[in-house]
């Protein structure tokens, strides 16, 4: 059986995003596994890297580790994270679930994405929508949400019950990520710091930020000095941030810097596997000392796949304390002018597409 899927059969710019009608319809090779019927995605900058190819020396070892499969190529290779949708088919030993409810995801960038009528993901990645949303809606959250909450909760250690009287930093507060984050830490309890730039003060603001910085205004890193010290730092930005930005943080307290920004694919991109671990691991580990022996945590975060987690974000929704935001929406037919929007940067929120009410 096939069905209509988004694919790319090389890496490269936007012209190698190709619409067909005949990707093969996924299968259930696990038990533990359900099939999901799309009815919405969401892009994120990790779909445009991966059009480009980055990531895909680990990601290929993820995905045949074994080298069992006969299929040299993990082309044709459908983008796309997130999903809300419908639960179509579930593999033996699903309890959970059942076909017709309706469920949310974030799927690991190793496997097929959900740029396409169906996807299949494991269980214990899959949680019940929100109700209070539409699919629409829902598929702004889980890549960004649990790349965040993996961000405060998992590396940094932030929860609903310490963060009250915390200042948290959070250098990228407009996109994805930052308008999720600032949410996140305003239902449980700390101060906000949000840094953007200027025209997206006023949704950041809404969002429950208490102070918010345009870092175009000047120097920001004069800006943020001025500011008490800070006791956790989310760093959506990279580059030289991390020079200067663990001078903001309180000593000897605990205070935490977590980057998202790493290079922990590109490494194995350039390095190979094995020595681009080795790479990643050296450079984490002397920055994370030397920042220890001046009193503050440094760490890298990334996106983990977690349907527990979806169901406490799935919580935090229902009851109001998060919303999603959406930049724009896109029909299914209008996938590359998406990730066009997207490449121009600049986003407001999340880059939505209805798949299901394709025309
Ligand atoms: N490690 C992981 O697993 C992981 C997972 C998810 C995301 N990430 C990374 O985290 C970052 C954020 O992801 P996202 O989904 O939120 O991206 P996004 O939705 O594209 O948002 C990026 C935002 O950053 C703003 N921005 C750009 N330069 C800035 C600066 N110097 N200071 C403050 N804001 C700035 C942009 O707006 P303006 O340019 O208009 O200011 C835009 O709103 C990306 O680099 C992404 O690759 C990593």
């Amino acid at each position: 059986a096939a069905m209509p899927s988004w694919v790319i059969d090389r890496y490269g710019s936007n012209e190698v995003l190709r619409f067909t009608r005949d990707m093969m319809f996924p299968i259930i090779h696990f038990p533990n596994e359900v099939i999901i019927r799309v009815h919405a995605a969401s892009l994120n900058p990790i779909d445009l890297s991966m059009r480009s190819g980055y990531g895909a020396t680990a990601l290929n070892m993820k995905r045949d580790p074994l080298k069992f499969k006969i299929q040299e190529t993990e082309f044709p290779l459908t983008l796309g994270r997130d999903v809300s949708g419908v639960v179509m088919e579930c593999g033996v030993n699903v309890s959970y679930f059942k076909p017709g409810d309706e469920v949310w995801a974030a799927i690991p960038p190793w496997k097929q994405g959900t740029l396409s009528e169906f996807v299949v993901a494991s269980g214990n990645e899959v949680s019940f929508k929100p109700k209070c949303l539409s699919h629409i809606e829902a598929a702004a959250l889980p890549y960004v949400g649990l790349t965040t909450w993996s961000a405060l909760n998992k590396v940094g250690g932030l929860n609903q019950s310490n963060c009250s009287g915390k200042r948290v930093l959070i250098l990228g507060a407009s996109g994805g990520v930052g308008t999720f984050a600032v949410q996140l830490v305003k239902a449980w309890g700390a101060h906000v710091t949000a840094v953007c730039s200027h025209d997206a003060s006023t949704l950041v603001k809404k969002l429950g930020a208490d102070d918010v910085i345009d870092y175009k205004s000047g120097n920001l890193e004069e800006q943020l000095k001025t500011l008490p010290l800070f006791d956790f730092i989310l760093d959506n930005v990279g580059g030289s941030t991390e020079k200067w930005a663990l001078d903001l943080l309180k000593k000897w307290s605990g205070a935490t810097y977590v980057t998202l920004v790493t290079p922990f694919l590109i490494n194995m991109d350039k390095l190979g596997v094995a020595d681009g671990m080795l790479r990643s691991g050296v450079t984490v580990g002397s920055k994370t000392v030397k920042h220890l022996l001046k009193g503050v945590h440094y760490r890298w975060a990334f996106f983990m796949a977690s349907g527990p987690s979806l169901d406490e974000i799935a919580e935090l929704v229902d009851s109001g304390k998060i919303q999603p935001v959406i930049d724009e929406v896109f029909s299914f037919s209008e996938v590359p002018k998406a990730f066009l929007k997207l490449e121009g940067g600049h986003a407001r929120g999340k880059t939505v597409i209805n798949v299901i009410s394709r025309q």
